[in-house]
């Protein structure tokens, strides 16, 4: 049991706030916002829900067929600490941003024709506190970690339910990428365990989505090496030589073991002018390094200090993929946008697209148990993988997979779209498919493939 969450500590909770004079849920429906020269011709509804010490921001678009009926999806973005408008403007959203250079006009958007939005209505939330345009109101309320961070999803999507009632019945779906794969597990195990329960709100909820997420810091780390050998950026001598030296554990290297940590560094030198996120994409300066998150000791692994020197240079240069994120930090950043959004003044000091300087606890190392418990219990889960990504690359997705020891009921075969391999993909007991595809924010990437898993997935039709 996670979390007890009691109606009675709800209505305490509800009257301090109160006495704070900070409704604990406030939201606007948003008509049109800055860069889109003509009313939004999609449902966007901005607003906080306090939970705890935390106010948490939010952007819920309603779907764009049927939203009486179609499922209701809870969207968090990885980091931990990256801003929901992530996955909104550059994954699933119904607005892109064109890639124009920065002249001092506000970045302006195109509309999505793939966006999961078409099908689904999504809560894209800032979270944890520090992400977005979420904050604390005191100061304690800004530690957090893992389990906090699940947990006050959880609390928060509890809340917004009862503030939209009309969606209770709409199939729930926890979804996001990246580092989200250490907290949805999580999430959709609090809410079957109160489903359980009994007594509670019951929320309808069917499953869960992730895409490249990280899992467990064994299977994931330890994938990259033989990765890279299958991607032929090294050489089958100095794999088999890493493979041996290093006994297969690449990411925890004895001091003394210094055969494995020159192979180690060799692979290191072979591979460090690669994008991580797409490896057939241009190398790129990131804004940040984000694969630090996956493994805080690259002592001799991938590591570029030359992100860290680029990181305080400046932004990315324009050419380059993420150059959409800084026009996202430009275009979050403008006083009309923020005012468009109805965020509140003077809460957050700076909108940064990744918070890096969070109090965050990664306490979990694996998230195993919990997919293996929702499977049992009958939760539907879509595991897709960018298959071009090292960050989290699907070696080590198919491994754990496997570990999980599943019953297969539909083996590895392509799936299509428009007559083309879109992917190809493994169903497993239960409805747990594993599908593969394009780099580490997959839609980012290949959108209309993206769009047609997850518009078949999602209709419980074969991909
Ligand atoms: C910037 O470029 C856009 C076209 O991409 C143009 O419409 C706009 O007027 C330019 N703004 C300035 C300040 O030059
Ligand atoms: C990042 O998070 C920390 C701790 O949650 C917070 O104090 C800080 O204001 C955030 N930084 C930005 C730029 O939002
Ligand atoms: C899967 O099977 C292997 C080999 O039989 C066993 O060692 C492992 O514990 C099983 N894992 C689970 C999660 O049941």
């Amino acid at each position: 049991m996670l979390v007890k969450h009691s109606k009675f500590v709800c209505l305490y909770y509800m009257v301090i706030v109160m006495s704070w004079c900070t409704p604990a849920v406030s939201f606007s429906v948003i008509n049109s916002l800055p860069g889109f020269n003509a009313p939004l011709p999609f449902k966007l509804e901005t607003g906080y829900i306090g939970v705890d010490d935390v106010e948490f921001f939010y952007y819920f678009t309603e779907s764009e067929r049927n939203p009486a009926e179609d499922p209701l999806l809870l969207w968090i973005t990885g980091g931990p600490g990256c801003s929901s408008l992530s996955g909104f403007f550059f994954e699933i959203g119904p607005l892109r941003f064109n890639m124009v250079e920065y002249n001092g006009s506000l970045p302006t958007f195109f509309l999505n024709q793939y966006a999961w939005t078409k099908v689904s209505s999504i809560i894209f939330l800032d979270a944890p506190v520090g992400t977005g345009f979420s904050y604390s109101r005191m100061p304690q309320g800004f530690k957090t970690g893992d389990m906090k961070h699940a947990i006050s999803c959880y609390n928060f999507l509890r809340k917004w339910l009862e503030s939209h009632p009309k969606f209770l019945t709409n199939p729930l779906y926890i979804a996001g990428d990246s580092y989200s794969g250490m907290i949805i597990p999580i999430i959709t195990q609090a809410i079957s365990d109160d489903i359980e329960d009994q007594g509670m709100l019951t929320l309808n909820l069917k499953g869960y989505l992730l895409g490249n997420p990280y899992t467990d810091r064994n299977f994931d780390f330890n994938s990259k090496i033989p990765y890279c050998n299958r991607m032929a950026f090294i050489s089958d001598e100095l794999y088999e030589s890493a493979k041996k030296n290093c006994k297969g554990e690449y990411s925890k290297v004895e001091g003394r073991n210094q055969r494995c940590a020159n192979d180690l560094q060799a692979i290191s030198e072979c591979t460090a002018r690669i994008n991580e996120m797409h490896i057939l994409e241009p190398y790129c300066p990131s804004e940040f390094p984000e694969v630090d998150v996956l493994e805080n000791k690259r002592k001799y692994f991938l590591e570029t200090y030359e992100d860290y020197l680029h990181m305080s240079a400046g932004y990315p240069q324009f050419g380059c993929r993420n150059y959409y994120c800084y026009l996202l930090k430009v275009w979050a950043s403008d006083i009309s946008v923020q005012e468009a959004l109805h965020t509140r003044k003077g809460t957050i000091k700076e909108w940064v697209r990744c918070n890096r300087s969070m109090d965050y606890d990664n306490a979990v190392q694996s998230t195993l148990s919990y997919h293996l418990h929702l499977n049992k219990r009958g939760y539907r889960a879509l595991i897709y993988s960018g298959d071009h990504d090292l960050a989290v690359p699907y070696i080590g997705t198919e491994s754990w997979i496997k570990s999980l020891n599943l019953s297969i009921v539909d083996d590895w075969r392509p799936w299509f779209d428009d007559g083309q391999v879109g992917g190809y993909s493994r169903k497993y007991g239960n409805d747990f498919t594993f599908a593969t595809g394009a780099g580490h924010t997959t839609p980012e990437y290949n959108p209309k493939e993206c769009f047609a898993m997850f518009s078949r997935w999602i209709s419980q039709q074969p991909l």
